[in-house]
């Protein structure tokens, strides 16, 4: 399969990195676009240089090269990531921009009926956000905000990254053995038969812990 990735300046450059690392341990071929404002968080939030990321995709492009392959819909793809979307740049996908190679690879991946996974990462988010997100998401783009899965039970940033990836990877339609999936039977609820909890206003969404 082959993705294009994009990486923006919102947080969580490890995000991108990491993703980069799984599809392509996966036999994922990648084409990777990095904004001036990923290349500055990559440097602020990672040890890995710019030159390091980009030595993990299959090939990478400058932002500013609109003449790249997939620039095109001619050059074939199974769809696009932005991991992590600023709002800048889910603004400029939501009005068609096109004004470098993510926001027109985007575009591409929306026009050719692609995948489109956009990590989008801020909070809060105002009126302005949640419109950009809302008009995407009905013009066929994944909303995909990284949240924590705390019934994972992560002990450290890199167990959080790598069930986001998990997931992001789910939604691209590959299958992988990178997350420890829920699977019903690890913890048990009280039901409505159960004395509430004297600390709980709703016995319903109390989690019993197990022991260790
Ligand atoms: C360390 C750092 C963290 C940032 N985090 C966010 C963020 O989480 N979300 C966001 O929308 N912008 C964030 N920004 C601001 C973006 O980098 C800025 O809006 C930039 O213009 C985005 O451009 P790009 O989408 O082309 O990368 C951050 C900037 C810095 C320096």
């Amino acid at each position: 399969m082959r993705f294009v990735v994009g990486m923006t300046g919102a947080t969580g450059a490890a995000m991108g990195i990491r993703l980069l690392e799984a599809l392509a341990q996966l036999g994922v071929e990648t084409h990777l676009v990095l904004s001036e404002w990923a290349r500055a968080t990559i440097k602020i939030e990672t040890d890995f240089s710019v030159a390091d990321v980009r030595a993990m995709a299959t090939r990478s492009y400058s932002a500013r090269d609109l003449a790249a392959s997939i620039s095109s819909g001619s050059f074939r793809t199974d769809g696009m990531v932005v991991c992590p979307c600023s709002m800048k740049t889910l603004s400029a996908i939501r009005i068609g921009l096109s004004d470098n190679l993510i926001t027109r690879a985007a575009d591409v991946a929306l026009k050719e009926r692609r995948r489109l996974v956009l990590v989008t990462r801020e909070a809060p988010l105002s009126e302005i956000h949640l419109e950009n997100m809302h008009h995407l998401a009905r013009a066929g783009a994944v909303i995909f905000p990284p949240t924590v899965a705390y019934y994972a039970r992560p002990s450290t940033v890199d167990e959080v990254t790598d069930y986001v990836v998990g997931r992001i990877i789910d939604q691209l339609g590959i299958e992988h053995s990178l997350i420890n999936r829920w699977k019903g039977d690890q913890q048990s609820i009280p039901t409505s038969d159960d004395q509430p909890s004297p600390d709980s206003d709703d016995s319903r969404l109390t989690v019993v812990r197990r022991s260790p």
